[in-house]
């Protein structure tokens, strides 16, 4: 039974249904029972494992097929009209040509399975910064996990009523089950062919072939991503891949930082992390994705669109992330992490004792001894914002909060400093734009990579790269200097000769975050660099902090020679964008260079 009456939504749902052939289609309501009713069958089914109820409360344990395990990004696609609108770091296909390949792949794509229609909402519903969107997919994995992650169901279709105003998402796994009594596998995928495709023009998204993450949870980076930074673009605000985090002075002044870091680089960590410095309180308003208008006072506020955490689960532990892991206690869904024998998870660097004996990602038996990892490098748990210990209270605030500093920053071994501040926005917008990190498990391919992801946002931005910096250049003009928020670089990855971190992290950043704040209200010094705006050893909180004085001074200062050598790959990275790019932040380059030789 459909829980609705919107003609447009009745449409394209039962012309789906048409292609797709699934058996049945079930409309999701978002209630508790539904979740309890799925994840049985999840269980029946084989592809969850409920884990020990008296360790972790109504959570599963699920393993992923090996061949579908992280982001795809050489089969992402955006299908804009036309090719230079999904530019030089986009793959493009034409719309046309790639729905009629998709179409392919689609038709009797869900024979023997059931259809689920998802109606979401990113953003608290009611929101004025909110949209809504429907995905449809075969896969029940998918719908436990939207239900973590997004406002689901019928409350959704509610707020939705006639509207044709609503991100159109079909998802399936390519795998139907055609054979008489042919028997399911626990994670059905089709390793062959995986396809991630977006329509900027029309806001569909076709997905097909995977059932892990980002390419099957279409709310998260295919909507709230690379179809929402269209929409900011066309209507002027701003989508970008960054959490929020709420900082309370010891005098109990509030201040709201939103970072952009790579996928894998510590935005879950920083957003929810426990302060080391006395008297500091971060509280957490989003872990990955944040949506931000103008307010009418003329500040960026901010809100989070997404309801749940789905976090890289190794190294996450109670010494590095004590309340991620407070947060996952209960309800929460485990992918392709190891289960012990008294059925919990484990993964590396969750701390405790090493267990003696686990079952591992790949469903085999672990020792000490096996030489291998236990657990997926991208292993996610999914697990809800609400539980978390420090959410703010103002999390869902349908108003978003203002934002007074922004953060970008990525994996660098050497090079980069632990900390810069931008001259203004331009000179922020560049030094997001020439932002560079060494890759990680979140996306297949090599980890390790230096590779330029201007503002995080290389795998998620929907058009073209240069018309994206011009978008943050326009938002530089429209808002005033001394409302917009201020931009800082950061790097938590130092390393020193030996491959150690020079740096702590963790809990030892909110040190990096006093000097921000400190530095907003005008009340700390910084030094003029070439790169930027330094901290002095004196202005940065370093009090009880067990690092030699070579290691900080090291730590403090950007290597000049270094980035001397990087100005050719920084202006390369530049001429791939054409007469798209601003020259504003050539002239920034330029004046990076000068500086550097001066
Ligand atoms: P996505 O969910 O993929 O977007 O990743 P994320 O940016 O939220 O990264 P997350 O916070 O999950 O951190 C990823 C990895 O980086 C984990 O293994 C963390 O332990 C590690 N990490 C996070 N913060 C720090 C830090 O300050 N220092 C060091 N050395 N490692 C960190
Ligand atoms: C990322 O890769 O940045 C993630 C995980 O947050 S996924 O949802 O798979 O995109
Ligand atoms: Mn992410």
């Amino acid at each position: 039974m459909s829980a609705t009456t919107n003609k447009k939504l009745l449409d394209w749902v039962n012309e789906v249904v048409a292609m797709c052939q699934p058996d049945h289609v079930v409309w999701c309501d978002g209630s508790k029972a539904e979740y309890d009713r799925m994840t049985n069958s999840l269980v029946k089914g084989g592809t969850f494992i409920p884990l020990n109820e008296d360790i972790r409360p109504n959570s599963f344990y699920c393993r992923s097929d090996p061949a579908d395990v992280a982001r795809v990004e050489e089969f992402t696609f955006i299908c804009s009209e036309r090719e230079e609108d999904a530019g030089p770091t986009n793959n493009w296909a034409d719309p046309k040509e790639m729905k009629e390949k998709m179409r392919g792949l689609y038709g009797g794509c869900m024979q023997g399975r059931s259809m689920f229609v998802i109606p979401y909402s990113m953003g608290p519903i009611g929101s004025p910064i909110a949209k809504v969107g429907v995905e449809l997919t075969d896969s029940a994995y998918v719908v436990v996990n939207m239900h973590i992650m997004a406002r689901v169901g019928t409350k959704v279709l509610e707020a939705l009523g006639d509207s044709d105003d609503f991100v159109r998402g079909i998802h399936s796994i390519g795998a139907p089950l055609i054979k008489p009594n042919q028997s399911d596998v626990p994670w059905p995928c089709n390793a062959e062919n995986k396809y991630i495709t977006h329509y900027p023009e029309t806001r569909e998204i076709w997905s097909y072939g995977s059932g892990y993450g980002g390419n099957a949870l279409l709310g998260k980076k295919c909507h709230a991503l690379r179809i929402a930074s269209v929409q900011a673009r066309d209507e002027g605000w701003m989508a970008e891949h960054m959490l929020i985090l709420k900082l309370t002075s010891p005098e109990g002044t509030v201040k709201y930082v939103a970072a952009a870091f790579p996928s894998a680089c510590g935005k879950t960590n920083l957003a929810m992390l426990e302060p080391t410095v006395e008297g500091w309180k971060v509280e957490c308003i989003g872990d990955d994705i944040a949506w931000m208008k103008f307010g009418e006072d003329g500040r960026l506020y901010a809100i989070n669109p997404e309801a749940g955490f789905f976090g890289v689960a190794p190294g996450t532990s109670m010494a590095s992330n004590p309340n991620a892991m407070r947060t996952l206690h209960a309800n929460s869904i485990f992918t392709n992490c190891a289960i012990t024998p008294d059925g919990d998870i484990w993964w590396e660097e969750i701390g405790g004792e090493e267990p003696k004996e686990l079952f591992d990602w790949l469903r085999r038996r672990w020792t000490p001894d096996s030489k291998r990892k236990a657990s997926h490098p991208n292993a996610r748990f999914t697990t809800p914002a609400a539980q978390c210990p420090v959410i703010a209270p103002e999390w869902e605030d349908p108003a978003g909060v203002p934002i007074d500093a922004f953060l970008f920053g990525g994996r660098r071994a050497t090079t980069i400093p632990l900390v810069t501040e931008a001259r203004d926005w331009n000179h922020g917008t560049f030094l997001g734009a020439v932002m560079s990190s060494e890759m990680t498990a979140a996306a297949a391919g090599t980890v390790g990579t230096l590779r330029r992801d201007p503002m995080a946002m290389l795998p998620f931005c929907g058009y073209h790269m240069g018309d994206y910096l011009a978008h943050w250049i326009k938002i530089g003009q429209k808002g005033d200097a001394d409302k917009l928020p201020r931009i800082f670089y950061v790097n938590w990855f130092r390393k020193d000769e030996d491959g150690k971190w020079l740096w702590p992290g963790f809990g030892e950043n909110s040190r990096v975050l006093k000097w921000v704040v400190e530095r907003c209200a005008g009340k700390v010094d910084a030094i003029e660099t070439p790169f930027g705006l330094a901290a002095t050893k004196e202005a940065l909180d370093l009090d009880g902090l067990d690092m030699v004085d070579e290691d900080i001074d090291i730590l403090l200062q950007a290597d000049n020679a270094a980035l001397l050598s990087e100005i050719e790959d920084m202006r390369a990275h530049f001429a791939k964008f054409g007469d798209k790019m601003p020259p504003e932040l050539t002239a920034e380059l330029d004046a990076l260079e000068a500086r550097l030789q001066g």
